[in-house]
């Protein structure tokens, strides 16, 4: 094969020569796309895993000049595929406790016209438990067994184990969800022991099979990665405190008793889970990322470090001020809450500019436009939030729970869910040998999901103003994105089981002749 280049893509150079997968598996393809390869050129590949492209060509001509090189037999291992199962359960977990569950809560909420109804507590808190535990727990367990060995050149360890997680996790989830709806019954407190010891089960296990794997890399320490090892320890940290949500109101005596505990850790559980777990494995996995992949460039100040300890000292400072105020009724420790709030703009800004997400980027695909929208309602959640305790002034609201609200959908639904909704659309029909250029661009799901989702964010303000008219129109909104993620998950589960068609056929290649 004498015409390589940078842009063959690597399916034609297999296609040639497959005893050429050897280097590209020392470089982190194994498992990617099967036995054929992506149909991504070589130059992306070698982006995409840190890999001078040059070299990458000198190691595939050296292959090819050894003159009875080695036989090669492709096998799909374990570790190749488990991330499908993650992502097939997120989609299932998203589309049912998810957005439909959320979508009749807030129909009902509409139609009785109160964001506040006692009865719907359990049911809200059973969808956002399985909203962060199933939806973005399972697309980040999946995401890092696949990617993470891949982008530090090594293999996952204990791939079993990786296995086992998802079984505990799925448990844990369904427990859970039983749980908060029994409680305080006997049953919903024996379901919630169960969700607690396989969930933290499911997060130790996680984080040690994600440090043994960096552990067997002899790849040297990335500064994104302190996001990534930031952002398991907030995911074990969430686990605990979510536990000790539940109990808590399990275990209250009576309903003021249970307000005022909700009162006091609701806040802290949900910061935590979305801008420490979250947002930091979002910004860690940014990094990595979307530069290389969608060719933005270097910025022009690396300011990683101040990202990420802006982002851990903001959201300690906002738990914090946040119980001290709410315990001790001192405004002093208001300001400390406003403090953080403005710190966590400061970040989103900063992470932003550092990834140059609003530059043209030199290469895009249907992806792209959900990544790009993904930070502009990272940006408009995190302008919002300074606005709230003035917005609770101005109302004369102690505490403005439907701009709350409105902040906490145009985070989890136009940031964190943009962001999953485009990241799987760019790797997974890479994972399942599919040039994405040739399947839908995936427009009406992004339509959807963004009018959903604005008309969420403003409607839910507007109940405070004009109750008659937002209310009706608010109760719609869960709808259309419903129907945007059901769009968009079952375009990725055909692509995944495209992806699982090729799997079932590994064969023994033997190299060609070189030449012949
Ligand atoms: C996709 C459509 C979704 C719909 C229709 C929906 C609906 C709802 C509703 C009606 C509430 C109660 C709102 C309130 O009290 O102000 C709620 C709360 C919540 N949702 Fe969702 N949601 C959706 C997606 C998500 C996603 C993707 C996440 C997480 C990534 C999420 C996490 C949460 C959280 C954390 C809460 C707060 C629960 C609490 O008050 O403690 N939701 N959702």
């Amino acid at each position: 094969m004498t015409d390589l280049t940078r842009m063959t893509p690597i399916e034609e150079i297999l296609e040639r020569y497959p005893a050429a997968r050897q280097v590209f598996d020392r470089r982190g393809l194994h498992g990617c796309a099967g036995e054929q390869g992506p149909a991504e050129t070589l130059e992306f590949f070698a982006r995409v895993h840190g890999v001078d492209v040059d070299t990458l060509i000198a190691e595939i001509q050296t292959e090819m000049a050894k003159p009875a090189p080695k036989p090669y037999a492709y096998e799909a291992t374990l570790a190749d595929y488990i991330y499908r199962r993650f992502f097939k359960a997120g989609i299932a977990v998203v589309l049912t406790v998810g957005a439909l569950w959320g979508a009749v809560n807030l129909l009902e909420i509409a139609l009785r016209r109160n964001f506040l109804l006692l009865h719907l507590v359990p049911a809200i808190h059973a969808h956002a438990h399985a909203m962060i535990f199933g939806w973005c727990g399972l697309f980040v367990m999946g995401f890092a067994y696949q990617s993470f060995p891949r982008f530090k050149h090594t293999t996952l360890w204990r791939p079993d184990l990786a296995n086992l997680t998802f079984y505990f996790m799925l448990t844990g989830i369904g427990a859970r969800i039983g749980a908060e709806l029994l409680a305080p019954d006997v049953l919903g407190l024996a379901l919630g022991a169960v969700a607690s010891a396989t969930e933290l089960a499911t997060i130790g296990l996680f984080i040690a099979i994600i440090l043994r794997t960096a552990q067997k890399s002899l790849e040297p320490h990335n500064p994104y990665e302190k996001f990534i090892f930031g952002a398991l320890a907030w995911f074990l940290g969430q686990a605990i405190l979510s536990d000790v949500f539940f109990f808590a109101k399990a275990t209250a005596a009576n309903q003021d008793e249970l307000i005022h505990r909700i009162a006091l850790l609701d806040g802290p559980l949900r910061d935590i889970q979305l801008l420490g777990f979250v947002a930091m494995i979002i910004a860690g996995v940014s990094q990595r990322f979307i530069p290389a992949v969608y060719q933005l460039g270097r910025p022009r100040q690396d300011r990683q470090s101040l990202i990420f300890w802006l982002m851990n000292a903001s959201l300690l400072l906002d738990v914090a001020s946040y119980v001290l105020t709410l315990t001790t009724r001192n405004p002093v420790f208001a300001l400390g809450l406003e403090t953080a709030f403005i710190l966590m703009l400061i970040w989103a800004a900063l992470l932003v500019r550092q990834l140059g997400v609003f530059a043209a980027p030199g290469e895009r695909d249907r992806s792209w436009k959900f990544v790009h929208a993904s930070y502009m309602w990272l940006l408009m959640a995190m302008v919002m939030l300074p606005f709230f305790p003035v917005y609770g002034i101005l109302t004369h609201q102690y505490f403005a729970h439907s701009f709350m609200g409105a902040y906490r959908h145009a985070f989890t639904v136009g940031f964190v869910t943009l962001m999953i909704m485009g990241i799987s659309a760019r790797v997974v029909p890479i994972l399942a040998g599919i040039d994405s250029n040739r399947l839908s661009a995936l427009w009406g799901p992004f339509i959807l999901l963004n009018l959903g989702n604005a008309g969420r964010v403003t409607l839910q303000i507007l109940t405070d103003f004009v109750p008659r008219v937002a209310f009706p129109l608010v109760g719609f909104t869960g709808f259309l994105e419903l129907a945007a993620l059901a769009w968009w998950g079952v375009g990725l589960w055909r692509v995944m089981i495209a992806s699982s068609a090729r799997r079932i056929t590994p064969v023994f290649v033997q190299a060609p002749v070189v030449g012949s």
